[in-house]
């Protein structure tokens, strides 16, 4: 073979090489594709081993074309190499792309919980009024939750609030009351203060919730008179229940108010008549008041001669289930859709 018919066939591998590169569908076949000519055996490094059977004076040509032959088809190979890498990336984009014309989906209308949206609503109520809104823990001594609200250890008046209890002196809340204690030691008369919150009892039917909702109403200062209770009381059942809402006050007992009440109103159901909802009553309870009692003012150091005051509170659910027709306690606590979609 002449130098001649070494380079023409030099070339004709080439082209063929590159073609076929080019060609190649995927990375393999490109890799196979370039060993078929570049490899060990393949037909371009045989031309190599020809080189040594030409004459003389041309040996340093040939070896030089055959090397940028191998040049040419190693780069012919990288390029494609990008190349499927470059489509197969389009592919993928291609698969995975998103049509920005479609109508985004609507979040489902949101509203409040039955209960969050009473308890804004009550609190309304008295913050107009001037009272200001205050918070304790769920988790309370026996000292705030009852001893310093007058409840005797061991009397009688511990058994309405059947508790859980966290430790020998810890319980979760049963009222809302403790907080009355924690706002008398940190800050001085005149004090109005409302405190809403969840509480925690041993109860369980149709209108009783283990776990369940307070607000408690707190008023000190000097020459607080029931008179005011009551004028209080009043207007926040008036704003909750309407203009004609009657109300009266039964005697009652609590360890820490002196004298107490239970507060009725009248059925919004029957008009007083007397049906089902109030047991044929013609009056809801709806809360507990009363004076605050010396003892307590004392307990928290304030002195009764000085400072008189009233309390009161009551059960947020009892509220909304009456003025939302609600027969059941624990739909509230069930998170069924079919419920609370009706709000
Ligand atoms: N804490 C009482 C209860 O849970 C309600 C109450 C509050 C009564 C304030 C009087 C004064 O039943």
């Amino acid at each position: 073979m002449d130098i001649d018919a070494f380079q023409s066939k030099l070339n004709e591998l080439q082209s063929e090489a590159t073609r076929r590169i080019r060609q190649a569908e995927s990375k393999d076949e490109a890799i196979k594709a370039k060993n078929a000519y570049l490899g060990r055996d393949g037909d371009i490094q045989e031309m190599m081993s020809i080189i040594g059977e030409l004459p003389d004076e041309d040996k340093p040509t040939a070896g030089r074309i055959a090397n940028e032959a191998k040049e040419t088809v190693k780069s012919a190979y990288e390029a494609r190499l990008e190349e499927l890498e470059q489509l197969q990336l389009e592919r993928q984009l291609d698969e995975e792309s998103v049509d920005v014309t479609l109508p985004a989906r609507t979040p489902p209308a949101r509203s409040p919980h039955p209960i969050a949206e009473v308890e804004s609503e009550l609190i309304d109520v008295f913050t107009a009024m001037g009272f200001e809104v205050a918070e304790g823990p769920e988790i309370e001594t026996d000292f705030f939750n009852f001893e310093a609200l007058n409840f005797p250890e061991d009397h009688p008046a511990r058994d309405m609030q059947d508790t859980f209890k966290t430790t020998d002196d810890h319980l979760l809340r049963t009222h809302t009351s403790p907080v009355q204690i924690r706002t008398m030691q940190a800050y001085q008369p005149p004090i109005r203060i409302i405190s809403p919150g969840r509480v925690y009892r041993c109860d369980d039917d149709l209108t009783h919730s283990p776990v369940f909702h307070q607000i408690e109403g707190l008023l000190i200062d000097a020459d607080v008179t029931m008179a005011q209770l009551k004028g209080t009381l009043r207007h926040f059942a008036e704003e909750t229940f309407g203009d004609e809402t009657s109300m009266r006050f039964r005697p009652s007992f609590f360890p820490f108010t002196e004298p107490s009440a239970e507060v009725d109103i009248g059925c919004l159901f029957c008009d007083g008549e007397g049906c089902q909802v109030c047991g044929d009553t013609g009056w809801l309870e709806i809360l507990g008041a009363g004076m605050v009692d010396p003892n307590v003012l004392e307990t928290v150091g304030l002195d009764p001669d000085t400072y008189t005051g009233f309390a009161f509170g009551m059960g947020i659910e009892r509220i909304v289930m009456l003025k939302r027709g609600i027969d059941a306690i624990r739909h509230f606590f069930e998170n069924d859709l079919r419920f609370l979609r009706q709000f």
